[in-house]
Parts: C-alpha cells; structure tokens; sequence
C-alpha cells in the first residue's frame, strides 16, 4: 500500500508528518503504522491501565506495573515494540494484523487514532476491514475490545480471527529473570469462549486474569508454544498460518490466550465481537467453586456481562468521554495560534493527568519495574492537575508529605502499594523538601481550601509521630535554612533536581549507583559533603519560599511569616554575594569549593537550572542580573529546538560531578535539552515581560510545534519528552549534531506539569493566587488578544483579553460584570458566570 506521508519544506529541508491532530474528537490520527517510534497512548485512570502502541503494541497491569503485571511485554526487544494484543486475520491464506505489525502485511488502508482514554485501530485488507476500538471504561477493572469486522466488496468473505494476548506471570521482574521456576508454574483454566489465567491462584495469590469474548468460539490456544511454534515469532504463528486453533493447554511454560473464530459475512456485511481482559481479585474464603479447585468465576462473569452488546460498549465509552469533557472543561483558551489551543485544552492536560496516574513507573522508556513515585516529581506534578482533580490532588500531597522525616528531610521515593518511602534509595536531596511548599501552595491558591494546613500528617510514616501539614511546610523550610554550607548556600548533598549532579559520590566503580553511593570520606561526615553546595536549591528556597511566607501571614502569624522572610532575604545577598558570575548564576560550589558552571571553568560554563528560579525571585534585579541572565541563555543555550541544560557539554568524565559527566555530550543531563527546565526559562522570560522570548522557547519544545518535524523528533507529536538531543549530540563521535533534535523519554515527565504552568499561567496568565484568580499575561507582542475560560472555585469566569497596543506585558484595565476593578486579581464568586475584560498595555 502507498501509505500517505505528509512531505513538505520546512527552513530549507524535507520533512514528514505521519498523522494530524483531530482537535474536535480530541484525538491523534496516526496515517502510517510505521512511525518513527512506537507512539502510544495509555488506556484506564483509576486501578487498570493498558499501554497500547499506534500498532497495538504495550501492555496491561492493575495499579502496579511491576507487582500486577498482567500481560506480557518485551522491552528493548528486536523488531521494536513485541508483545501486544494482536488480532490475527487468515483471509484464505493472506494473513494480516488490523494495527499492521506483527505480520506486517502491507494493508490496503491504516488508521490509529489515539483519543482521550481510548485508541481505535482500523486496517482494510483485500476488501475485509477490521475496526478495533480499545478502552478501560470508568470504574472497571478491565479493557474492553470491540472489534467490528465489515465485508466491504460485492460477493461473500469467509476468514479466520484468531485473538491473542500472552500472560504475564504477575510479577514483572520475576517474570523476566526466573526462568528455572516460572517455566514450571503457568496455570490457566478455559470455561466456553473465556480463558483464565490462574498462576499461583491456589497458593498464594487471590488473583487472576482473564480473557473472553461476546460469541460461540471455534477453537482455542493457551499455550504459546503451540500457539506460535517454537522457531516462529509473533509475525507467523503456526496455528494462525494453518488456520486451525490447536486448543491446546498451557500447563507451565508460557501460557497465553487465543480465541479462534472462523466468520463468514455477506457482501456490506459487518460483525462485531467484544472482547475483554480483565482482572479479578477474590476474598480468601470464595476463591474456588465447591470442588476446591475450580476457579469462582461469579465476578468475571458478572464483569463480561455488563460489556457484552455493542450498545454498552457505546454506554461505556460515552460515559468515558464525558468525565474526559469534564475534566477538560475547566480551562480553556481560544488563541490566535491552534497550536496552543491544542496543547492547553487538550494534549498537555491529558500528559499531566497520565502523569499523575503513573508517575514515572511505566512508559515505552520506563520498564515499570524500576520506580516508585518520586517525593520531588509527584510534589511538581500536582502542579499541573490540581485545577482538574483537587480532591485526588490533597490525597497524594498527604501521601508524598507522610514520607518526610522530623527534620524536614525526605524519602526521595515511595512505593504506590505501600505508601511507604523507600529505604534502598532512602534520603538526602537536598531540594525534596522545596516541592512539598509548592505543592501546598498550588492546592491551597487553586482550592482556597487552607484546611489542609491542619491535616495531621505522620512522619516516615508513622502516626504517633504526626503533626500538621504547616508543621510539615515549617520543617521543609528549615530543613535549607539549616543546611548550608560555606558560602551560606544549601548543601547539595546527593543530588539537587539534578540526579545526575552527585558531588559526594567520587565513584570510579562499574555498578555503583550514582544516586545512591556516597564516597567513605563525605560519609564519615554525616553521609555527604559539608563544602558542596547547590545554587539551584538557593534559588528554589527564593522562589518557594515567599509562599511559606504568605502562608503564615494569612494565619496571622506575623514573628514566624518576618523570620521566614529574613532567611530568604539572606539567601539572596549570599547568591548575589558567592554565586553571580557576571552574566549569569553558577550552578554549584564542588567538594573542593570549586565552582561549578562558571565562566572560569573549562566545560559546563553555564547551567540552566538556577537561572530561571532566580529571575522569579528576583535576585539581582536591581543590578539588571534579570536581563543579563536572560541573554546569556539565548546566546549559550538556546537552540531551534530548545535549550540545552548546560553548554559547553563535558567531553571527559569529572569524578567530582558525578553521572552527568558520564552522558556523551548532547544527551540527557550532559547538554542534552532537558525539556522539564525549559519551562522554567519559559516561566522566568514571561515574569521578566519579556513575552516574545518566552513564546519562542515554549514554541520550541511544545508536541504540536514539534509535529512539523516528527522526521527528526521520532517521538509521539502529541505528548512531552523528558528529553531532546541537544546541540552536542553526535559530538563524542565527531558528527555534532547527528541527532540533535530527537525526542527520547517520552509521556512520564516534569516537563508536562511544568510547560502546563508555563503556557497557562507565565505566558496566558491565568495564575490560581491565594486571594484569587490573578491575570498577568506575557505574550508575543504580535497577538491581537485571546480568551479565556475558568472554572475556579465554583465560578466561571469568561475572560476576553485585548491587546490593542501589541505589548509582550502590561494591563491597562480589568473589567469584571461591566465594573472596573483595581488591580488585577478577579473576585472570588459564589457561582456564576462572570465576564472578564481585560485591557494590555
Ligand atoms: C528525571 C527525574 C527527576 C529529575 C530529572 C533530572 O526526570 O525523574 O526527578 O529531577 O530527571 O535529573
Ligand atoms: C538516572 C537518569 C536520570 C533520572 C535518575 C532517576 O540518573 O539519568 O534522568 O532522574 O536516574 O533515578
């Protein structure tokens, strides 16, 4: 087939497009099944969750990626992305997938759409077309699959389906290491057109797994190597090719489950099936029939039954989008550019809800095995769905907020099961404390709700130890206060934001974990360096800081709300004092109290970092540090496709810095575009009024500006990366530039919560405030105007902003209900739907 690419000229090269964004259904629509990297989307927000690729690729767990693992995936795996659910077509003799891979028979049309919650996979072959549609549906523990089978030339069709989806053994790590056991223990059960999978179900687990669909079935397989054949691969299995399921039963290798079908349809004729992958959790005492053995199948049954006719299917997924329209209806934004609208309105708060649901467990880069939820992370992505979900956004503040130590130290991670930090990993970030502030304060500025501030909250866990959430801010602030170091800057300790900044590591060993060794001489000082000292937590306590700050003078605590203030204020004399280097901020004093990211240094001049937290706490503003900043960034950072965390790369590996050095130049945290900090830029260039700045370093980075170049930027169009190659890439191997510009690390990123902040309240200008609703646009001189709607605090406010004097920043007048208010911070309402008119200039 001749797939449709989109080959246009961009600044004096070719480029592709291998879809377009569908902004009314709120959807991608993937053209070709052969992007340039796997572009997924994720399926279930509450309890089961499905990875699903544009070629139906991924996989599906309940609530942990590596402890419920329920099918199986192949990471890093030769062709890309194996393991998926895969409908098998045998059409006398052509045999083909609808998503394309695995077999890869060239398809006579393909099309993914990739939408809010839910993915349709549609492939037409020799006049058969096969419409899949994949979802989660609200409140269920499962994935529904309607496949609609449509005969669309003039004579009669008569073909194979063969369903496919292979188990995986609960545990992921396990399931991928143990192999001397796990060949010997897979355990599955069939009853009609529903597979079970029962692994360990009699002994230890009070789980299982299952697979049904909504018709009569020809025939089975759960056994894979039946199924596939030994020497086969998922692109021609045995059974698929010879047109005959084998109903054959796994009993320990590696059990599967494959429905087979044969279906005959009439010239225009359609046939839908519904399939479902589910997962059961039973109480002890009612895991088995009367028999001892069977499996009690009461609430599988009950769960296929309420998806089992095209009309709940179109129930279920009406029911989806609507909590979807909801949660997307609380701002939008009408701009002269749909590139913003589409990123605002839709595809940056879907990231950030993903992001909130996942954290950084699992994702195309993220084996779900490795990570809990991070204490900084999880802290930084409340700040992109607070607006959306409040209520679940406390709950886990209280939940990263329990893991924190008396003296205001933090696990730097815990565990999504338990709750509990994470002792391998165990503390001593020095900026971990900082997002706790920030993440407070978003919730109270967005909610007006300051009783969390008296939730009693433990310590590590522990409730006999709680105190209240300001107890908890209070300890996070003096936590910096009293860990400085020689310049009277916050130690660094074991990283700062930065993982890859360790300057108590001074590993020279395969195998040790930067984030976790500590040299013997910096332990034997209380487990880091007492000279290393980070500029960026300095400026992140300037920038958090004046919210604890008004936290306290809110409460009327006036002594606590000026010592607080003297603290920051001493920070600042101290950066300006040890840690301006003329044009910029440094970046750290090293163990020797040597500078880090200097003008004096040899590489690493200039890191991104401090720079934007200290523009927005205006550090140095009265010497112009602001501005001088600001130019330094657009001439040493700043690329076509963002800017790079720090410049020159390092080209040799620094024992005193740790990982970062370790990256070749252009890569991750060496000078690669780390696109989480770029936000931070974005957000200082717009409080600097410098408003064309910031929209150019928001349009660099942003998914649907980098759509124009998906050739180059590989990953999904629609979400953020962790990471862009920056302009050192290839430099190690001498071809500067080699993939500069290529999209790593897709979807689980800061970065989605952070650009959220950035477009919506530096640069739109919609800020949540603890008084109310604040509007201070900085935009690109060139906008006529734009507008806005809010839900806030139980009002809409329909916000028209005008722009008639073309400034970046400035307001001239505010109207609210045709009255002229002073100030720009619009009233809190009981209700209502307010008209806001603002005037820039
Ligand atoms: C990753 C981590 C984040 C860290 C960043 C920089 O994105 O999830 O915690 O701040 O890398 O190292
Ligand atoms: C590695 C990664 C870094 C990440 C860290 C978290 O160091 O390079 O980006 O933040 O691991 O564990």
């Amino acid at each position: 087939m001749i797939y449709v690419l989109k080959i246009y000229f961009l600044g004096g090269i070719w480029h592709m497009k291998f879809g377009h964004f569908d902004d009314q259904t709120r959807e991608y629509v993937i053209e070709t099944p052969k992007t340039p990297y796997p572009w997924i989307n994720y399926l279930g927000s509450e309890a089961f969750f499905g990875l699903i690729s544009n070629t139906a690729g991924g996989y599906c767990f309940y609530k942990d990626a590596r402890l419920r693992r329920i099918t199986r995936y192949r990471y890093n795996n030769v062709p890309i992305d194996m393991g998926g659910r895969y409908f098998y077509i045998n059409d006398n003799g052509t045999v083909w997938n609808p998503g394309w891979s695995p077999v890869k028979t060239e398809l006579d049309a393909y099309e993914c759409r990739h939408g809010m919650g839910y993915t349709i996979i549609t492939g037409k072959k020799n006049d058969l077309k096969a419409q899949v549609t994949f979802f989660v549906p609200n409140g269920y523990d499962g994935e529904v699959q309607q496949v609609v089978l449509t005969n669309e030339g003039s004579s009669a069709k008569t073909f194979k389906l063969f369903s496919f989806a292979e188990w995986c053994l609960w545990d992921a790590q396990d399931d991928c290491t143990n192999f001397q056991r796990n060949f010997s223990t897979g355990r599955v059960e069939v009853d009609g057109s529903v597979i079970y999978h029962k692994t360990e179900y009699r002994d230890r687990r009070n789980h299982y797994a299952f697979y049904s669909v909504n018709d009569a079935i020809d025939g089975y397989d759960t056994d894979r190597d039946s199924f596939i054949g030994l020497y086969n691969g998922f692109n021609n299995p045995e059974a698929v090719l010879a047109g005959k399921a084998t109903d054959s039963f796994a009993d320990g290798w590696s059990p599967i489950a494959s429905h087979y079908k044969e279906i005959t349809l009439a010239a225009g004729e359609s046939k839908t099936l519904i399939f479902v992958l589910g997962y059961v959790e039973m109480p002890v005492d009612q895991k088995f029939e009367a028999d001892g053995k069977t499996i009690n199948k009461v609430k599988a049954k009950a769960m296929i039954e309420k998806f089992d006719t095209p009309e709940k299917v179109a129930a279920g997924l009406a029911d989806l989008k609507a909590s979807w329209d909801k949660l997307l209806g609380i701002l939008n934004v009408t701009t002269p550019d749909d590139k913003v609208d589409r990123m605002v309105n839709i595809w940056n708060q879907y990231q950030c809800m993903v992001t909130f649901n996942l954290s950084r467990s699992a994702s195309y880069f993220e084996s779900g095995i490795g990570r809990g939820m991070g204490f900084r992370d999880s802290n930084q992505d409340i700040l992109g769905f607070v607006h959306q979900i409040p209520d679940r956004a406390k709950e886990r503040i209280i939940d990263i907020a329990s893991t924190q130590f008396p003296d205001g130290g933090c696990y730097h991670q815990y565990q999504p099961l338990t709750k509990k930090g994470n002792a391998d990993i165990g503390g001593d970030f020095s900026d971990d404390p900082l997002w706790l502030i920030l993440s407070v304060s978003a919730y109270i500025k967005e909610t007006g709700d300051w009783s969390i501030l008296d939730e009693m909250v433990p310590y590590d866990n522990d409730m006999s130890v709680a105190q209240t959430m300001l107890e908890h801010l209070k300890v996070s602030f003096y936590h910096i206060v009293n860990n400085l170091g020689p310049h009277g800057l916050p130690l660094a300790m074991r990283a700062d934001w930065n993982d890859c900044i360790n300057l108590s590591c001074y590993s020279d060993t395969p195998g040790e974990s930067f984030q976790t060794y500590t040299n013997p001489k910096f332990k034997a000082e209380g487990g880091y360096s007492k000279v290393a000292e980070s500029v960026m937590v300095a400026t992140l306590f300037t920038y958090t800081g004046p919210n604890y700050v008004a936290i306290l003078k809110h409460l009327g605590k006036d002594d606590e709300a000026a010592a607080a203030q003297a603290e920051i204020d001493k920070m600042k004399k101290n950066i300006m004092e040890s840690a301006w280097d003329g044009d910029w901020f440094l970046r750290a004093y090293d163990a020797n109290g040597e500078k880090m990211g200097s003008k004096e240094c040899e590489e690493g001049q200039i890191f991104i970092e401090p720079q934007g937290f200290a523009i927005m706490s205006d550090v140095g503003k009265e010497q112009g540090a602001d501005k001088k900043t600001l130019a330094a960034i657009d001439e040493r950072l700043n690329t076509e496709f963002g800017l790079v965390l720090n410049n020159p790369a390092f080209t040799k590996y620094y024992i005193q810095y740790g990982e970062i050095s370790t990256y070749p130049g252009g890569y991750k945290e060496n000078a690669g575009i780390f696109t989480h900090n770029n936000a931070w830029i974005i957000c200082a260039a717009a409080y600097a009024g410098e408003g064309d700045q910031a929209f150019k370093y928001y349009s660099e980075i942003a998914p649907a500006f980098t759509e124009d170049t998906s050739d180059i930027h590989k990953t999904e169009p629609y979400v953020y990366g962790q990471m862009i190659g920056g302009k050192d890439a290839g430099s190690d191997i001498g071809r500067t530039g080699k993939n500069f510009g290529q999209g790593k690390n897709s979807w689980l990123t800061g970065t989605a919560a952070w650009n959220m902040v950035a477009i919506s309240q530096y640069i739109l200008g919609v800020q949540p405030d603890f008084d109310g609703l604040k509007i201070d646009p900085s935009i690109p001189s060139s906008w006529d105007g734009f507008k806005i709607t809010r839900k806030y605090r139980g009002a809409e406010y329909a916000v028209t902003i005008k722009n008639p004097d073309h400034v970046c920043k400035g307001i001239k007048s505010v109207t609210v209900d045709g009255n002229a208010i002073e100030g720009n911070i619009l009233p809190v309402f009981d209700g209502g739907v307010h008209n806001v008119e603002v005037v820039m200039g």
